[in-house]
């Protein structure tokens, strides 16, 4: 299996120690189901690694648009993250779960008035500040409320990291942050500098997602540390914070690597203060950002199959009774996934299959060319593993399909994380 989050006794998929069958018949289907355990001992991984090699006043932030919801803000928290929001609805989610605003970081490349008056007014610890048109307007509004707002610029280091395109996010052409290779990171920073209500306390760096090599980590925190001292050099202002962003991978598939990031926070640690030494320079204060790779492994999403289509000559599909409105994740970058038959689990797979969405659309796919046992009919239960992430922060209502619950398992308890959407609540806002 590829998380030692999974088991097959009997037969049956077990996840976080349960029955995957006893809990789609105690939950109902299609339904997302989390491990509290897992999601803990993914954030102590950081928290202690980052503690051990970077020092103590280095701090993980949770990226949550990862997976955003009351309870899970609770849950990092109590390990000792902080969270990055990229938006009101975030921040508002943090808050109402008591979430210390302090530990708040607001990214976005696109923030609107409201969006920085509401932040302040929550109290935010920092905003990632992307753009000068955004610099003038946190510099406006903290003025308006009497206080100097903390900043830290994203910057672009200009890296290629490979990653599919559409989380590919350091490169000078990206439509985040400021590029140091043109000037703009440098120019932005002495602007900053000049500003009353502004306090610049460093840079911000992410350079993508699901990423593997420790190489590209070791890279930005190179460009990232240079480009502080030529700032140091040119105006005298030292950065105290060095956010090098998220993008550990996860193994969504048996081909995936298995990361060890303890080690992999550990290369990085040791380069970064190597480089400070040289570039003469006190260690910032380093922040990480992980999202995936707090969550994903802790999550599952159960379906049953509505039916089977045999297409003589042609292909077979297997559709379920959920699909892209749960998880778009396929149908919007190609991304693999693993999919048990989790009530005859170690069944021989001889089906070749599309395993398909309910949505009248085509691309509703949640993964094609796969196999299932050949005796998959109407009713049997389906786990896609490795959903914890990005599946139900990026759920929609498309075809008016309400939004499944989020059931969390802690050993032998299990509760429910989010309601799941009723038809009533479909129609809430219908005028
Ligand atoms: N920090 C920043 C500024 C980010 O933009 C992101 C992700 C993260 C941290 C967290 O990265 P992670 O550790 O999760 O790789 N919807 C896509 C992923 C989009 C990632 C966007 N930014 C997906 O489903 O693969």
């Amino acid at each position: 299996m590829i998380a030692n989050n999974l088991k097959i006794i009997d037969n049956v998929l077990y996840f976080g120690g349960r029955s995957t069958i006893e809990l789609a018949e105690k939950y109902g289907t299609p339904v997302y189901i989390m491990d509290e355990p897992t999601i803990r001992e993914n954030c102590r991984r950081y928290v202690r690694a980052m503690k051990k090699y970077f020092g103590e006043s280095s701090k993980p932030f949770f990226a949550s648009k990862a997976c955003s919801f009351k309870r899970m803000y609770s849950i990092v928290e109590s390990e000792g993250m902080c969270a990055d929001v990229v938006s009101c609805g975030e921040l508002y989610t943090a808050k109402a779960a008591g979430f210390n605003m302090k530990n708040i970081c607001f990214h976005s490349n696109s923030k609107n008035d409201f969006d920085i008056c509401f932040a302040i007014d929550c109290g935010v610890g920092c905003f990632a500040c992307d753009n000068e048109e955004e610099l003038e307007a946190i510099n406006h509004f903290a003025g308006e409320k009497g206080i100097k707002q903390d900043i830290i610029f994203r910057v672009t280091p200009g890296i290629d990291t490979h990653t599919y395109e559409a989380v590919n996010t350091g490169k000078v052409d990206s439509k985040f942050g400021f590029p140091i290779e043109t000037g703009a990171a440098m120019c932005i920073t002495k602007k900053a500098l000049s500003l009353p209500n502004i306090n610049l306390v460093g840079f911000h760096c992410h350079v993508g997602s699901q990423l593997f090599e420790s190489s590209v980590f070791v890279r930005s925190a190179e460009i990232m540390l240079v480009f502080i001292a030529e700032v140091k050099k040119e105006t005298g202002f030292e950065a105290a914070v060095l956010d090098l962003g998220g993008g550990y991978g996860v193994r969504y598939t048996e081909n995936d690597p298995v990361i060890d990031i303890e080690d992999n926070i550990r290369q990085v640690a040791e380069y970064v203060k190597s480089k400070c030494t040289e570039l003469n320079l006190n260690q910032p204060e380093i922040h990480l950002e992980p999202g995936r790779s707090i969550v994903a492994d802790a999550g599952i999403t159960l379906y049953r199959v509505g039916n089977v289509k045999q297409i003589e000559g042609y292909k077979n599909y297997v559709s379920i009774d959920g699909g892209m409105t749960d998880n778009p994740r396929f149908a919007l970058y190609e991304s693999e996934y693993t999919v048990v038959a989790a009530d005859k689990a170690n069944d021989k797979c001889d089906f070749p299959c599309d395993l398909v969405g309910r949505c009248c659309e085509s691309g509703d796919i949640i993964q094609p060319r796969i196999m299932l046992p050949g005796s998959i009919k109407r009713g049997d239960l389906i786990a896609v593993l490795t959903t914890g992430a990005y599946n139900y922060s990026m759920a929609s209502n498309y075809n008016r399909i309400p939004k499944l619950p989020v059931i969390m398992l802690n050993g032998a308890e299990d509760y429910v994380a989010v309601k799941g959407e009723t038809l009533e609540d479909i129609i809430r806002n219908d005028m």
